[in-house]
């Protein structure tokens, strides 16, 4: 296996990351409960994307670039943060987001400005073609450019996430289950993965929060991050378990989310979003009365972050 640390990578976050016990939230679901705390990753508003831009930055850098292109949704945290990375590193991120959701000046795009981000938007539901807008852009401005893709999503970049569970098999304590939000996949790829690799017996759950087929997408990105590593393993599907936390649509708050952002702010002082992980920890809420956790078994919720978006969206109608 080429060793993770053999990778070219950039330090741009403070890790480890905090893993604590929620104690209220354990008793009122339970299960013994624990969270591992990636909004406090040190950029930005922190979150899970700090991990990934760490390897996807190190490769731009490698490769000469002066300009850093992604893209995603209006509100995408992912871009937010790529753009704070690289105002820290010298380099000048353009960000082509889909004009969908929030695009007013709140939120991460109130973030971006304060930055002094160049943001544009193109009215397509295809990120091909913004893929191609980056091209003809980054050739019209003559710099070497670098393009990250949506969420950071590649195998390069979910190793961020191999190297968050390599981290959490140096914490304490051990988990039977591993809950996370999956956006574009490649957290919950590179976790899954990971929990192979450095964590045997921990199940890793990925709630969906958006309609792609991350039954595809998930097994794919988990395969290709092994062959980046060198390393042989055989993907299956009882190396993940996914399930569909979307509710009316990606980026549009779910009934159940919003309440979840709500009982973990109020038991536990801690914010959620409700795009992604206030989704996510619904799910795992569902789970928990299920049954799906047994009493003598420990969880641990991941929370990404995604606090932009919590100043971005109308959660009062939910
Ligand atoms: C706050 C937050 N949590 C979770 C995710 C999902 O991560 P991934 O895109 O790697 O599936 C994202 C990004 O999409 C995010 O911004």
């Amino acid at each position: 296996m080429r060793q993770l640390n053999e990778f070219p990578r950039l330090s741009l976050g403070l890790f480890p990351t905090p893993v604590h016990r929620l104690e209220k939230l354990s008793r009122l679901l339970g299960v013994e409960l624990w969270i591992k705390r990636d909004d406090l990753t040190g950029l930005g508003l922190g979150g899970n994307k700090v991990r990934k831009l760490e390897f996807l930055l190190a490769e731009a850098k490698a490769q000469g670039a002066e300009v850093v292109f992604t893209t995603g949704g209006a509100q995408s945290n992912h871009a937010m943060l790529t753009a704070a990375a690289a105002n820290r590193l010298g380099m000048k991120a353009i960000l082509i987001l889909k004009k969908r959701g929030v695009t007013a000046c709140v939120g991460n795009q109130l973030l971006e400005r304060l930055m002094g981000t160049e943001v544009r938007f193109l009215d397509t539901d295809d990120y091909a073609d913004i893929y191609d807008e980056m091209d003809r852009l980054g050739q019209s401005l003559g710099l070497p450019y670098y393009k990250i893709p949506c969420g950071g999503s590649n195998a390069l970049g979910s190793l961020g996430y191999v190297a968050c569970a390599g981290e959490l098999s140096e914490q304490k304590p051990r988990f039977d289950h591993i809950v996370c939000a999956e956006g574009s996949g490649g957290t919950m790829a590179g976790l899954a993965l990971g929990a192979k690799l450095f964590l045997p017996g921990t199940k890793v759950h990925g709630m969906m929060v958006d309609t792609d087929p991350f039954d595809e997408i998930t097994p794919r990105l988990m395969r290709e991050a092994a062959e980046l590593l060198g390393e042989k393993v055989d993907i299956t599907s009882d190396d993940y378990d996914l399930r569909d936390m979307c509710g009316p649509g990606y980026a549009i708050p779910s009934a159940e989310g919003n309440a979840a952002v709500r009982l973990m702010a109020e038991r536990e002082g801690i914010f959620l979003d409700p795009v992604y992980t206030g989704k996510a920890f619904a799910g795992l809420i569902a789970m928990a009365q299920e049954g799906a956790f047994r009493p003598d078994e420990r969880v641990l919720f991941v929370h990404t972050g995604g606090a932009g978006g919590l100043f971005a969206l109308d959660m009062e109608e939910n």
